[in-house]
């Protein structure tokens, strides 16, 4: 047998009093329950079992007098126990069988007040979940002792299933979105493009030292992947230029987290992106811009961002000057550590140099 084959099929005895009378009692209350429902003795014995029981029973394996009225139920848990797995009765449903009669048998001893258990219940044609709670049943010196509840979660699985589908579906149209907008940037700047793709490779690492979850990285990577996007607002001649910026090209160049932010923030992502990109030039000590926050009013992906991005800004090639050292970009961050960096996020970063450098 398996577990999903109704008790019935094996066979069972017609139902006679005083199986049905042990029950009777109960009844009106048993079938009004949705779920399918047997009452056992103390010895495992099903003495009742009300309509849904018997419905579902008959739609699973045909009509059959019986509905497991008599059987004992651990007996037959136990019997699938002593089979080997073969094309109807899979390891999982024997396991799963060894499970459920030690929870009813804790449940019927007292040494346990109650038994819940989710397992799969597919049929040829339909892939089913089920909940079985086993609960104590005091009777009044009746011969009921506990009660098997099997109820449907069927169409609340197809209902998360459809959600995580639904929201799997989304996270990947977030992503190809910034795709799009990270290829704009790329085919107008390079080197912007390469430096977020940097920076991004760093938030990750620094992110994976924070012990951040997957749900806050994914958009951390987004954010980083993106955080100059302000700049296509500035002339090619000012971001390319080789020598000393003049105050106003300054000024400008200094407008590009604003710029990113407002075309950004009419974007409902599930993550703060606009936030990350409009923060990146904060620093903790107040002294960033263009808001002048400070601490944590600046979300904690900012100051990844912020760290990551000074970081490969010294050690890339810019116009205007030649390639820093490692050695100089370690010290930059020594230098801010606690004042104008996350103290924590330059901790991580610099873990993860450590131990890439010792590798
Ligand atoms: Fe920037």
């Amino acid at each position: 047998m398996t577990l999903c084959e109704p008790l019935p099929s094996l066979g069972a005895p017609v139902a006679r009093p005083p199986f049905e009378e042990a029950g009777a009692r109960f009844r009106p209350i048993m079938d009004a329950m949705t779920a399918h429902i047997a009452l056992l003795d103390g010895a495992g014995t099903i003495v009742a079992v009300n309509e849904a029981w018997k419905r579902f029973a008959d739609s699973n394996c045909g009509r059959s007098p019986g509905y497991g009225l008599g059987l004992n139920y651990l007996q037959l848990l136990d019997g699938m126990q002593g089979c080997q797995p073969c094309a109807r009765c899979s390891a999982e449903e024997m396991e799963l069988a060894r499970r459920i009669a030690g929870g009813i048998r804790a449940v019927l001893k007292g040494r346990s007040p109650k038994f819940q258990i989710e397992y799969p219940c597919h049929s040829p044609t339909e892939r089913r979940w089920f909940l079985l709670t086993v609960s104590p049943f005091p009777d009044d010196g009746g011969p009921i002792r506990a009660v098997v509840a099997h109820e449907d979660l069927t169409p609340l699985r197809a209902a998360q299933e459809a959600a995580l589908h639904h929201s799997a579906q989304l996270a990947a149209s977030f992503s190809r979105t910034v795709d799009a907008i990270a290829l704009a940037i790329e085919k107008r700047d390079a080197y912007t493009a390469g430096h977020q793709n940097q920076v991004a490779t760093l938030c990750e690492a620094i992110a994976r030292r924070l012990e951040l979850d997957e749900e806050q990285r994914q958009g951390l990577q987004l954010g980083a992947r993106i955080h100059d996007i302000g700049k296509i607002s500035v002339p090619l001649d000012i971001l390319g230029k080789p020598g000393k910026l003049s105050p106003p090209e300054l000024e400008i160049i200094r407008y590009h987290p604003q710029v990113g932010y407002e075309i950004l923030c009419g974007i409902d992502f599930p993550w703060p992106i606009a936030d990350m990109v409009h923060q990146h030039h904060e620093r903790v000590d107040g002294s960033g811009y263009p808001q002048g926050l400070a601490g944590e009013d600046i979300c904690l992906e900012a100051r990844i961002i912020a760290v990551a991005d000074v970081f490969d800004a010294i050690i890339s090639h810019r116009p205007y000057r030649a390639a820093r050292s490692r050695e100089e970009g370690l010290r930059e961050l020594a230098l801010g550590r606690g004042s104008r960096f996350d103290a924590r996020v330059v901790d991580a970063l610099l873990a993860h140099l450590a131990e890439v450098e010792g590798a």
